[in-house]
């Protein structure tokens, strides 16, 4: 047996395959493997816990041969993972939901004031020695109380980033999603409404789309200028959901407001002249980053590939769940 670690995640997930699989887990220390690395480390392998950096394409699966059953990814987006590969190679693949859902909707929330209160310039603004006098105009921005927010995407995390800001905030909720949720619209009072109504009525835009060919570029020019000029974006799913050099603009001549985003198009570079902005607040993709989080995403992440090789069953987070699994 061979089973790949691509990077180290925290020790409750290390201890798990160390205890099934002894010597036979191979962990690989440091900065993300290249492609040509990662073909390499693969040979041979029954499983791969994988991280959203390494894309597992169908050359690595390949390279790895008959023998790899199961790609279990450490996080909750698998878009680095080609599944219709690994299901005609009979691969399952799996995720980690749900234990991340609090931490990233969070982190959303916290973009959200962050930006609207301006956070970020304001600290800047102390350390440098700016702040001679109080001003009743300096660094205002919106109230957020009762105003309205947008959800792109109603999964597990659009719910939860609603339900914190009606309940914290009182916020009236649009939602766009291509299911509609009645359950979510009795306990939110949310409004089921079109991407283009979302976007004109929404004081805030929260976006929880899973990259796909039909949210790439989901935001794009046009987008941009349904909102309001008022109006402020969040972005805490997928960096290509959003066309970056788009928002550039959108920012700079004010289409709207102000962004704050954890996640780009060309992670981890930023889109030109992105980094030059105010009205922006950029995280390194971080919104999973609670201590909590990630060892739940650990535990997750190692006991599916314990399920597949081990206790020979289907994972419970499966993804591909139309694949033949091999045991
Ligand atoms: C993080 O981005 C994840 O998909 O878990
Ligand atoms: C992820 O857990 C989602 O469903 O949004």
């Amino acid at each position: 047996m061979k089973i790949l670690l691509t990077r180290e995640i925290p020790q409750s997930g290390i201890e798990a395959l160390k205890k099934e699989f002894g010597e036979s887990l191979i962990i690989h220390h440091g900065p993300p493997m290249t492609s040509d690395q990662l073909k390499e480390s693969a040979k041979g392998c029954d499983g791969v816990l994988s991280l959203l950096t390494d894309k597992i394409t169908p050359d690595v699966m390949d390279a790895a041969g008959d023998s790899l059953r199961i790609i279990s990814n450490y996080a909750v987006g698998f878009d680095n993972v080609d599944l219709t590969a690994a299901t005609e190679r009979r691969i399952i693949v799996t995720n980690t939901p749900g234990v991340l859902t609090e931490a990233v909707a969070e982190h959303t929330v916290a973009l959200l004031i962050a930006v609207s209160r301006r956070i970020v310039e304001a600290d800047k603004f102390m350390r440098t020695g700016k702040y001679k006098y109080w001003e009743p105009m300096l660094f205002l921005g919106p109230k957020i109380y009762g105003k309205t927010l947008g959800i792109v995407g109603l999964g597990r995390i659009g719910h939860h980033t609603a339900k914190i800001l009606k309940n914290g905030f009182d916020m009236k909720v649009l939602y766009y999603d291509v299911r509609r949720d009645d359950d979510f619209e009795r306990e939110i009072k949310a409004m089921y409404v079109s991407l283009d109504d979302l976007l004109e009525k929404s004081d805030f835009v929260s976006i929880h789309v899973p990259l796909l060919p039909s949210t790439h570029h989901l935001m794009s020019e046009r987008e941009f200028k349904k909102m309001k000029p008022t109006a402020i974006l969040v972005n805490t799913s997928r960096g290509p959901v959003i066309d970056e050099n788009a928002l550039v603009r959108a920012l700079k001549e004010k289409w709207i407001e102000g962004a704050g985003i954890d996640v780009f198009e060309f992670e981890p570079n930023l889109a030109e002249g992105l980094a030059e902005l105010d009205n922006i607040i950029v995280t390194p993709h971080i919104a999973s980053a609670t201590r909590e989080a990630r060892i739940e995403m650990a535990r997750l992440a190692s006991q599916s590939v314990v399920d597949v090789l081990v206790n020979k069953k289907i994972p419970e987070n499966i993804v591909n769940k139309e694949v033949k699994p091999r045991f």
